[in-house]
């Protein structure tokens, strides 16, 4: 998922603050998925997907951001999800990837959800700074 090697077609920054953030992220989502052709399954997921790395930023780090970006490559759209945050970081990445496993006695699905939603999926945190979290779902042919 190297940024360098994909053309930007279109990208949304959304500001993540405020439980009305979320639903603002969720419908450019929906805009930029439809705009290159996923089908409504797959604007779901999307969907799903933006929710869940949204709520986390507002639930775990307080507030942050995502970025939406529709992009080609070697004759493909796909749209990638970028959550960004200076929060408090995931001391144990591969911990906070496992189903069930929550900081705050939730249900603990998030995470290991967009990575199963999502084609590709990458995560990158440091305690004290704050965490990345980057999904990319291709269209299909
Ligand atoms: N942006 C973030 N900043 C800091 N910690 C995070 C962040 N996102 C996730 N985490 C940590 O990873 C854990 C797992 O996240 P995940 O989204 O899978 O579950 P959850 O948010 O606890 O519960 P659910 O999403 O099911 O309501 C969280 O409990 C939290 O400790
Ligand atoms: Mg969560």
């Amino acid at each position: 998922m190297n940024e360098d090697t994909y053309i930007q077609i279109q990208t949304i920054v959304c500001p993540i603050s405020h439980e009305a953030d979320v639903y603002v992220a969720i419908g450019r989502g929906r805009e930029l998925s439809f705009s290159i052709g996923f089908n409504e399954i797959d604007r779901a997921r999307i969907e799903i997907a933006i929710s869940e790395l949204t709520r986390n930023i507002l639930v775990h780090a307080n507030h942050g951001e995502i970025q939406l970006t529709t992009i080609f490559k070697d004759e493909h759209y796909g749209l990638v999800l970028e959550a960004r945050d200076h929060g408090p970081g995931i001391p144990d990445i591969s911990l906070a990837m496992r189903d069930g496993y929550s900081t705050t006695h939730t249900l603990g699905a998030g995470l290991p959800s967009v990575q199963r939603l999502m084609d590709e999926f990458f995560i990158e945190s440091t305690v004290g700074v704050g965490t990345i979290v980057r999904a990319l779902k291709w269209l299909p042919a």
